[in-house]
């Protein structure tokens, strides 16, 4: 018996407030990264529990460790074998603000690397945060994710100072492996870089592959920070709590003096269903990842059948696929998707000027999949 209860349109509907809330009447939402079950019973024991009891204060300020800390280390030893001292994690709002604070706090003054296509939040980073932003497309004929290791090097050769690295990746789904990370990080301490490592997705790794974490590369410590959260796995983003991992003492030391207004937004709910999640959702995320992997392989046998000229790299975590549908010949294929009745991310929201491509939230029941893909290949071909 799976633990994976699905939502039904009305349950989802209010839950949802943004995925669902937002649609009109009869549009199927497959878009933003929210899916469509209901929360694990132990995360929502405890959200239940504290609210109860009132805990809806300031969380304890900790500034690195605590509850949170002890949490994801032990999360992070039991599902990726790497050994995280709970006193070099770092509690913040959640993994867009970690991102930025390490950018602000450990980074140079100078351009960040953005491998594209990326998550679309992620293109503001760079301005915000006072730099430029230099792309680094990947082949979009090719097979992989691979980031180009001697683009990278030029890159950096001509100034860059850090890498925004997603792993494993949205929207590509793809899990770097330790080879692929290595080469990055040869590079980049070739030049004396910076990788900020976002790994939201880490605990949503499909089976045939395997989350390394950057830090855990010999030779990381110095130079990276990794951004986690339960927030996309466990589905609770709207909690407010994400994780910076720092690899040692120094760069933890650096972080916990910045000023309190720099990193002070993380909620008590956040952290205490995050804590639930990483100690008492284990049970949860395994048929999590199980039903994720059916969808993947119905959405493979949909595409097949209905969309056969769509390509769709082999997504290797996450629910969201990546799909080049530029053999269907329509510029904007979000919006031919929207008239037939779902709503799936244009392409050009994680990639500015690239057309063709959408991305598309399998997070939701059989059903719905097969009625998404079914109206997705009505509206491109034109069929009834
Ligand atoms: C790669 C990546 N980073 C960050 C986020 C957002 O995380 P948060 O809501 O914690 O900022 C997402 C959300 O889907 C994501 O895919």
């Amino acid at each position: 018996m799976t633990l994976i209860r699905d939502l039904t349109d009305d349950e989802a509907r209010a839950a949802l407030v943004l995925k669902w809330g937002t649609v009109e009447p009869g549009v199927i939402p497959a878009w933003v990264a929210e899916m469509d079950y209901a929360v694990a019973e132990p995360v929502g024991a405890a959200l239940r529990d504290a609210v109860e009891r009132g805990e809806v204060g300031y969380p304890a300020f900790v500034r690195a460790g605590g509850p949170i800390g002890e949490a994801y280390a032990g999360f992070a030893r039991r599902h990726f074998g790497t050994d995280v001292p709970a006193d070099r994690v770092l509690p913040t709002a959640d993994v867009t603000v970690g991102v930025r604070v390490a950018l602000e706090v450990l980074s140079e003054r100078a351009p960040m690397v953005l491998p594209l296509p990326a998550y679309d939040p992620q293109h503001g980073l760079a301005q915000v945060t006072g730099r430029e932003q230099w792309d680094l497309p990947v082949d979009p004929d090719g097979d992989s994710y691979v980031v180009d290791l001697d683009a990278l090097d030029r890159l950096f050769a001509r100034g860059a100072r850090t890498l925004l690295l997603t792993q494993p990746h949205n929207p590509g789904g793809h899990v770097h492996t330790r080879a692929e990370l290595e080469g990055i990080r040869d590079v980049v301490t070739r030049h004396g870089g910076r990788v900020v490592s976002d790994e939201i997705h880490g605990p949503l790794v499909l089976p045939g592959a395997e989350h390394v974490s950057y830090l855990s590369l010999e030779g990381t410590a110095d130079h990276a920070v990794a951004v986690v959260a339960a927030s996309k796995a466990f589905n609770i983003p709207g909690l407010k709590c994400a994780q910076i991992v720092t690899g040692d003492d120094a760069t933890r030391d650096r972080l916990v003096a910045i000023p309190m207004a720099q990193n002070d937004s993380w909620g008590s709910l956040g952290v205490v269903a995050s804590v639930a999640a990483y100690d008492e959702g284990d049970a949860w995320l395994a048929d999590l990842v199980e039903r994720l992997d059916q969808q993947r392989a119905l959405l493979g046998r949909l595409l097949a059948e209905h969309l056969p000229e769509a390509r769709m790299r082999q997504l290797e975590a996450t629910y969201l696929a990546w799909l080049d549908l530029r053999a269907y010949g329509h510029d904007d294929p979000a919006a031919v998707i929207l008239r037939g009745g779902v709503q799936v991310s244009p392409g050009e929201s994680y990639w500015p000027g690239l057309p063709r491509h959408v991305r598309l939230n399998i997070a939701t029941s059989p059903d719905r999949l097969t009625e998404i893909v079914g109206r997705m290949a009505a509206a491109l071909t034109g069929a009834p």
